[in-house]
């Protein structure tokens, strides 16, 4: 069955009437796109990837980069890729996939369902064989997302194997921002984190982080909710989680963002990764049968 029929199959058995439909997206890739009365909103299979929130009356809160691949095996560059089972490298295996191997794979769609004047989309990823060469763990993995006047994503995993298992989680949430070098994001004042670009040395920030060179920070034990301030859009972006201890904030500046193939030259001005996650020395550990949520929850107010 090729992609387009599977997209109209899908449509006939999870859409609603005008509220939300199975549709192609980019690269012909089949997505869901919500429309209700408190927000739009857009998901797509590859990588159970939200790409797009925009609750009634304000302008869009994710960034995604028009250099964006739009390709089944590769990450899309922007909106919310889930990282998991593993974030940034694997520890013991230099060839395997960054952020471990769901963003780039097509998860199946598991339900759309109207609460309210919200839309909640499931979609859901199970190890197979192909899972297992690079990760032998059995489990099955939800991405739970309400598009209303709140983004709401969560998480689920479930370990359904016989044996305990251990896992890295991030939903790498790409926020747009107006302009970079105004924004800055509140609430990590006094926290310990990890300088990836300083050879992964413990720090601890002071003030609010601003954005002026390359930043790629791990804040440890963070269970509060941190806030992106971003005059240039005259918003305020509020990011609460539970069940999730670490914070990344991310941002490639300029020589990175010209090396990398999916994004344009100019675009790391134009958003802030601020990911709700679990890594580090806050990897997950879960026993057979169990079963862990991390949620993330983003609001926006007037600035
Ligand atoms: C961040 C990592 O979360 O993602 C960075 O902390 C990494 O180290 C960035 O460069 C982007 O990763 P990727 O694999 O999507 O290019």
């Amino acid at each position: 069955m090729g992609t387009k029929e599977t997209i109209v199959e899908l449509n006939a058995e999870f859409g609603i009437a005008s509220v939300a439909r199975v549709v192609e997206g980019k690269g012909g890739l089949p997505k869901v796109e919500v429309t209700c009365t408190a927000a739009t909103g857009e998901m797509y299979l590859l990588g159970g990837e939200v790409t797009s929130w925009k609750p009634r009356g304000r302008e869009e809160t994710l960034f995604v980069s028009a250099a964006s691949k739009w390709e089944g095996g590769k990450a899309i560059r922007g909106g919310v890729p889930v990282c998991f089972p593993w974030f940034g490298n694997k520890a013991d295996d230099p060839k395997a996939p960054a952020h471990g191997f769901v963003r780039a794979k097509a998860w199946r769609l598991d339900s759309i369902e109207r609460k309210g004047d919200a839309v909640t989309v499931s979609m859901s990823i199970t190890s197979d064989e192909g899972t297992k060469k690079w990760w032998p763990a059995e489990f099955r993995l939800v991405q739970r997302t309400t598009f209303g006047a709140e983004l709401v994503m969560e998480l689920e995993m479930t370990n359904s194997g016989s044996a305990p298992q251990r896992f890295e989680e991030a939903l790498h949430t790409y926020f747009r921002v107006g302009d970079i070098t105004k924004a800055r994001v509140r609430g990590l004042d006094g926290i310990r984190y990890i300088d990836k670009t300083d050879g992964f040395r413990e720090k601890r920030q002071q003030g609010d982080v601003v954005i002026g060179k390359e930043t790629d920070n791990v804040y440890l034990d963070t269970a509060h909710a941190v806030e992106i301030e971003d005059p240039a859009m005259g918003r305020r972006i509020r990011v609460s989680k539970e069940n999730s201890l670490a914070t990344v904030v991310w941002n490639p500046w300029i020589e990175k963002a010209k090396a990398m193939s999916d994004m344009g030259d100019e675009e790391w001005r134009q958003f802030v990764c601020v990911e709700t996650c679990n890594v580090a020395k806050h990897a997950v550990g879960l026993e057979a049968g169990a079963q862990h949520r991390m949620r993330a929850a983003i609001t926006i107010s007037k600035f």
